[in-house]
């Protein structure tokens, strides 16, 4: 469920009309909905109340300020994965023990900073950054916790791209590693070895392979006689861009809340899609039309510098018209590309809409999750604006980039 209606002909976000902000920010705009934010937090606090978990709001998945501030203040921690978001976690006001850090790369300046901020955690992916983590601690005289990430090779059912719990990935160790780590405790004195974490991937639908590699891993941790007291389940709740019918965060935690009150562990998750995805679209203009032989083309004014989705995971994002068609209005299939010197570029293809006009605005739907983070400057491209409405009331909460911010930092030489 979102916030972004049609009232009459136009399309709404909460009580703002989407033509109105496109109209003063111009296009492409990313548009934000404060309250299905919010209300999406709330649905997975709401549903794993019983085991009071920690939700770490997984920063890459949209990262702007106003976004993790209204989180924040909700009383969501922060998963970060690199310096970056780490600042941007300091500026959004969590609180540092309820931040975790994962990735596969940390860098020993970045391990210092947070080991200095005192986050709760370091979701560690190898022997030689445990090694790392445990030298900076004690060059800090600091003792860290620290959840090892395993790697319990199962499916997740989701695109190639976004599976990261399968073995052959280069995410999180084997089991066999996570037992050396325990055996070898003693060479790590400055890290507390308090947690395990997994996360098996992104946009799962069905609650099965977060069962399995749950299940995977607390049998694992008892033959092994592993002690620790946190499970970080990771992210990866699916949500609906078109046609999906993901789980609901009441279905998910019916069947994994048995097994965490079971192993009377403390849960920690790090959800972003789920809370993010469908609280935003992007919205584009369309520039110009053209047929081919073979296509009918929409050329619009967001690429896939704006968003890689469709081109990266060939993603199907719902786009729908900003101003509703009159009724009986003529269709066509149309590819909706991008102004992007790429065959790739594109939006989505062969999409049966009513026939585009050259200044229609389309929206983008379940923009709201690696949107406007995946986005570049490629072709020399500012990066949109973003929006965050709340309400009756919207504010530009990233101002559109000019080309001076283009070429910030370069020199002739
Ligand atoms: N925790 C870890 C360790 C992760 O790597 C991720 C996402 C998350 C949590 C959050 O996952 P979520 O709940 O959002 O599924 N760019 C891709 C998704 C990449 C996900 C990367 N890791 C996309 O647009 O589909």
């Amino acid at each position: 469920m979102h916030r972004f209606k049609y009232k009459g002909n136009s399309l709404y976000c909460e009580n703002v009309k989407v033509e109105e902000i496109a109209k003063e920010v111009g296009t492409p705009v990313y548009i934000y909905s404060k309250n299905t934010l919010l209300d999406h937090y709330r649905k997975i606090e709401d549903a794993l109340r019983e085991v009071s978990p920690l939700i770490c709001f997984s920063v890459k998945s949209n990262s702007n300020l106003a976004v993790l501030k209204t989180l924040v203040s909700a009383g969501a921690g922060l998963d970060v994965v690199s310096g970056g978001e780490l600042y941007r976690g300091k500026l959004s006001g969590v609180r540092p023990e309820k931040i975790v850090y994962a990735g596969v790369g940390k860098k020993r300046d970045e391990i210092l900073d947070a080991i200095r901020y005192g986050i709760l955690f370091f979701n560690v992916e190898s022997e030689e950054e445990l090694a790392l983590i445990n030298r900076c601690a004690l060059e800090l005289r600091k003792k860290v916790n620290v959840a090892i990430r395993v790697n319990p090779d199962v499916g997740a059912h989701t695109h190639k791209y976004i599976t990261t719990g399968k073995g052959h990935t280069k995410f999180g160790v084997d089991f066999n590693t996570v037992k050396r780590i325990f055996r070898s405790k003693w060479r790590y004195r400055n890290v507390n070895l308090r947690g395990i974490h997994i996360h098996i991937g992104s946009q799962i639908v069905n609650p099965n392979p977060f069962q399995n590699a749950i299940k995977k891993v607390l049998k694992f941790l008892k033959e092994n006689k592993i002690f620790v007291e946190y499970l970080n389940i990771g992210g990866g709740l699916g949500i609906v861009y078109s046609f999906e019918k993901p789980q609901t965060a009441k279905h998910f935690a019916k069947r994994i809340l048995p097994l965490i009150k079971k192993s009377g562990l403390k849960l920690i998750l790090e959800p972003g899609r789920f809370i993010c995805g469908n609280s935003g679209i992007m919205v584009t203009k369309v520039l110009f039309r053209k047929k081919t032989g073979q296509k009918r083309f929409a050329i619009v004014d967001g690429g896939m510098n704006d968003l890689i989705r469709p081109s990266l995971y060939e993603a199907h994002h719902t786009i729908v018209p900003v101003t509703l068609p009159k009724k009986g209005a003529k269709k066509g299939k149309f590819d909706i590309v991008g102004p992007i010197c790429e065959t790739g570029d594109f939006l989505a293809k062969d999409r049966r809409m009513k026939l585009l006009d050259r200044g229609d605005l389309l929206a983008v739907m379940a923009a709201g999750a690696y949107g406007y983070t995946m986005s570049s400057n490629y072709n020399s491209r500012p990066r949109a604006a973003e929006v965050m409405v709340s309400g009756s009331k919207f504010s530009v909460v990233k101002k559109r980039e000019n080309y001076r911010d283009l070429v910030r930092g370069e020199s002739s030489g």
